[in-house]
């Protein structure tokens, strides 16, 4: 099977989350509209690494319907979010419209939205279930350093890549790596009729995700003119990825006995040192 096959699937499927995710028990977003202070809770913590946004511009990679780049909008920045779902942003749209916020959407796939996105931004920001979508974590890399501006920051929040080794369909209690922790040409496939969020079933069902290793992210951010000043891993999760897995405080967490074992997450923090 080629990359045209996964990309046709992984598109098929996020399309059909799109109903699921902006409906009830979906993202909430129903919410953002009539209080006017609401954020996602993704921003409600990553916030904290980027305590003034106002003014700046911000460009939202993978932004989905827009839960989390509205967020931003909120708190200032000028958005633009990027995602290759149409019925996704089409959510995203209506959503800033209805709070009345400025915000541009861009319908690409993250490796050719540099053809038809010709700006750089003071902020780049990604993550929380984003970049195991896409095959080369160095290619991602470039498109992310062509879009911030020298001086520029990017943040992430995502998937620990050890997390995502884990038999995760496993209902022992047992953590067990079954899947690569490094970034392998050819991705993992999966069946999944159901979605982390919303009630409903997706009728486009196959899936493929490549896991990302932390040493190739980061040397892949360093080789493209970043340096490094915030790396933090977690002991929580924004969804259950393991049956064991309980909500506290609005997150997921490995039962005490487990917690410090393996991190779920983490973030990251760059500024843009080198290059144009
Ligand atoms: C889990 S969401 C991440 C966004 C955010 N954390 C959220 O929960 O709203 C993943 C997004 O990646 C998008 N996506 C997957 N592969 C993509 C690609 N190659 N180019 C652009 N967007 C892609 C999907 O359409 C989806 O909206």
């Amino acid at each position: 099977m080629g990359d045209e096959r996964y990309y046709a699937d992984n598109l098929a499927n996020w399309n059909d989350r799109v109903p699921i995710h902006a409906g009830p028990d979906g993202y909430g977003i129903d919410r953002y509209v009539t209080d006017a202070d609401h954020l996602s809770s993704i921003v409600e913590f990553d916030r904290r690494y980027l305590p003034d946004v106002a003014g700046k511009s911000l460009l939202h990679l993978q932004c989905h319907i827009g839960s989390d780049t509205v967020s931003w909008g909120r708190l200032g920045a000028h958005v633009v979010g990027v995602d290759f779902s149409e019925p996704a942003l089409v959510v995203a749209d209506q959503l800033a419209r209805d709070m009345g916020l400025q915000a541009r959407w861009i319908l690409s796939d993250v490796y050719r939205s540099p053809d038809v996105l010709d700006e750089q931004f003071d902020i780049v920001y990604t993550g929380v279930g984003a970049i195991c979508w896409l095959p080369d974590i160095r290619r991602w890399a470039e498109v992310v350093a062509g879009f911030t501006k020298p001086g520029g920051t990017f943040l992430m929040r995502e998937g620990h890549p050890s997390m995502w080794s884990l038999d995760w369909e496993r209902n022992g209690a047992r953590l067990q790596i079954e899947l690569p922790y490094f970034e392998r040409p050819h991705p993992e496939s999966f069946e999944e009729d159901t979605t982390y969020l919303g009630t409903g079933t997706m009728s486009n069902t196959t899936i493929h995700s490549w896991n990302h290793g932390l040493g190739e992210i980061i040397s892949s951010l360093l080789a493209v003119g970043f340096r490094l000043d915030v790396f933090e891993e977690h002991r929580f999760l924004e969804w259950s990825a393991l049956p064991q897995m309980y909500e506290e405080g609005g997150v997921w967490v490995l039962p005490e006995e487990q917690r410090d074992l393996l991190p779920l997450m983490y973030t990251i923090k760059a500024t843009k040192v080198d290059g144009q």
